[in-house]
C-alpha cells in the first residue's frame, strides 16, 4: 500500500468535486445542466488579446521557456496600470511578480512564510485555495468569522494574543467569494495597522477589484493602505476583468522581500505562463479598458433579473454589490444542509450551485450561485429552483 503524506488528508474532503460527481451523474441521467457552481464567465476575451496571443503562436522566438528576465515587460506594463488605478507605484523589477492565476499564488504563497505550526489567519468562510495553501505548508489555520452581522468584514480586536503571537500571515479577500461583501479602505486601514503592530504579512487576494456594481464606490488596493509596502502583497487575475479564466495569467504586487519568497517558491515549480499569453495580457492591460465595464454591465443586468426571479419564486435573497455571485441564505428547511441540497437540485433539474459549506463553517447554511449563464438561462434556472423547492 503506498503511503500518503498526512498534508493530504484536508484536501481530500472537497464539495466541489462531489458537486462535480453531482452534475455528472444529472447530464447522464440526460439532464440539461445550467452551471452556476463556479465563476468561470461565459463572456468572450477581447479581440485584440486573442490577436496578441495568435501573432506570438506563430513567433517561434515565444516558444521556449519563459525565465523571471523574460517577464520584464509584463512587468513593467503591470506597474503602469497599476499606478494609473490605485496611484502607488511598484518597481517591475522587485515588486511585480508573474502568477498563473492567483489560486495558484494564493495556494504557493504559505510555503513561503510558514514552518509547519504557524499560524494564518483565514476568513470563514473563503476561497478554497487558501486554506489548501495552508495545508500544503504544514500551516494551522486560525478561522476569522466573516458574519453577515459584521457586514461580512472580521474583527481584529477577537483574535486572542496566543494567536497573534504564533500567526505569520493573514489572507482577506474583497470584493469578498462568497459572501459579495466590499471593504471601505478604511477597513484596509485596520487591517494594516493590526498586520503591523504583530509582525503578520497581509495577503489580499483581489480578483473582483473591478466586479463593482453601479452605486458602490471602487474597490480599493490593500496598497493604498500600506502605501510604503511595508507588509502587504495583493494579487490580481485576468479571469475576472478580462474573461481569461481558461489562459491562467496573474500577478502579485507589493513588499519585495514577500514578492521574493514567492518568487522563490516558484522557481522550483513553474516556469512563469507562455509569453504569448503574456502578451496576450499586456495587450488586455495596455488597450482599451471599456470592455470591462460593459462585462461588469452585463453582471450586473443579471444580477437583476436573476435576483427579481428568485424573490418572486419566494426566496429572498439580498442584491449584491459586487462580485459575480449571489450568496443566498437557504430556506428553513434546509438549513445545515447546503451540500446535499446542492446535489440534490443538480440531480432533480440539472441547475448546479456552489453549498456554502465548501467555502468553511460559516458557509454552511448558504449556497453561491454564479451570473455566468445569460439572463433567460437564469431565469429557467429560478424557475426549475421553485419546483425542486415546491413553491
Ligand atoms: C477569491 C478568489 N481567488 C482566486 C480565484 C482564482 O483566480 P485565478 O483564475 O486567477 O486562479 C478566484 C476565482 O474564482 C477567487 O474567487
Amino acid at each position: 500500500m503506498i503511503k500518503f503524506a498526512q498534508r493530504l488528508q484536508p484536501l481530500r474532503r472537497n464539495v466541489f468535486a462531489d458537486m462535480d460527481s453531482a452534475k455528472a451523474r444529472a447530464k447522464a441521467a440526460g439532464k440539461e445542466i445550467i452551471d452556476l457552481s463556479l465563476g468561470s464567465s461565459d463572456l468572450p476575451a477581447g479581440d485584440h488579446v486573442l490577436e496578441a496571443i495568435k501573432t506570438s503562436v506563430d513567433d517561434p522566438s515565444t516558444h521556449g521557456y519563459a525565465l523571471f528576465h523574460s517577464t520584464q515587460p509584463f512587468r513593467e506594463a503591470v506597474a503602469s496600470w497599476f499606478e494609473n488605478k490605485y496611484g502607488v507605484a511598484v518597481d517591475p523589477e522587485t515588486e511585480v511578480l508573474t502568477l498563473i492565476g492567483c489560486q495558484e499564488g494564493t495556494a504557493h504563497l504559505p510555503l513561503a512564510l510558514l514552518d509547519p505550526g504557524d499560524i494564518a489567519l483565514l476568513q470563514d468562510p473563503s476561497y478554497p485555495s487558501h486554506s489548501g495553501g495552508i495545508h500544503l505548508a504544514g500551516g494551522e489555520i486560525y478561522w476569522l468569522p466573516t458574519l453577515a452581522e459584521n457586514q461580512f468584514l472580521p474583527i481584529f480586536d477577537d483574535i486572542p494574543a496566543e494567536v497573534r503571537e504564533k500567526a505569520q500571515m493573514m489572507v482577506l479577500s474583497y470584493p469578498h467569494n462568497p459572501t459579495t461583501a466590499l471593504a471601505p479602505l478604511s477597513f484596509f486601514e485596520e487591517a494594516v495597522q493590526f498586520c503591523k503592530e504583530n509582525t503578520i504579512a497581509l495577503v489580499h487576494d483581489f480578483p473582483y477589484g473591478d466586479m463593482v456594481f453601479s452605486g458602490s464606490p471602487p474597490a480599493p488596493s490593500v496598497l493604498q493602505a500600506d502605501r510604503a509596502k511595508e507588509i502587504s502583497i495583493e494579487f490580481f487575475t485576468f479571469s475576472k476583468s478580462y474573461n481569461m479564466g481558461g489562459f491562467r495569467i496573474a500577478f502579485a504586487v507589493g513588499n519585495r522581500d514577500l514578492i521574493l519568497g514567492l518568487r522563490q517558491v516558484k522557481a522550483v515549480i513553474d516556469f512563469n505562463q507562455y509569453r504569448g499569453i503574456l502578451n496576450g495580457a499586456i495587450a488586455a492591460l495596455t488597450g482599451p479598458q471599456e470592455s470591462i465595464q460593459k462585462t461588469v454591465d452585463t453582471f450586473e443586468h443579471r444580477r437583476d433579473v436573476f435576483v427579481k426571479a428568485l424573490n418572486d419564486i419566494g426566496w429572498d435573497v439580498p442584491t449584491p454589490a459586487a462580485t459575480l455571485y449571489l450568496w443566498a441564505k437557504l430556506p428553513a428547511s434546509w438549513q445545515g444542509n447546503s451540500m446535499d441540497f446542492g446535489t440534490q437540485l443538480v440531480e432533480a433539474t440539472g441547475v448546479a450551485v456552489a453549498p456554502g459549506s465548501g467555502f468553511g463553517q460559516a458557509g454552511e447554511g448558504y449556497v453561491r450561485m454564479a451570473l455566468v449563464r445569460d439572463a433567460a438561462k437564469l431565469e429557467a434556472a429560478a424557475a426549475k429552483i421553485a419546483e425542486f423547492l415546491g413553491h
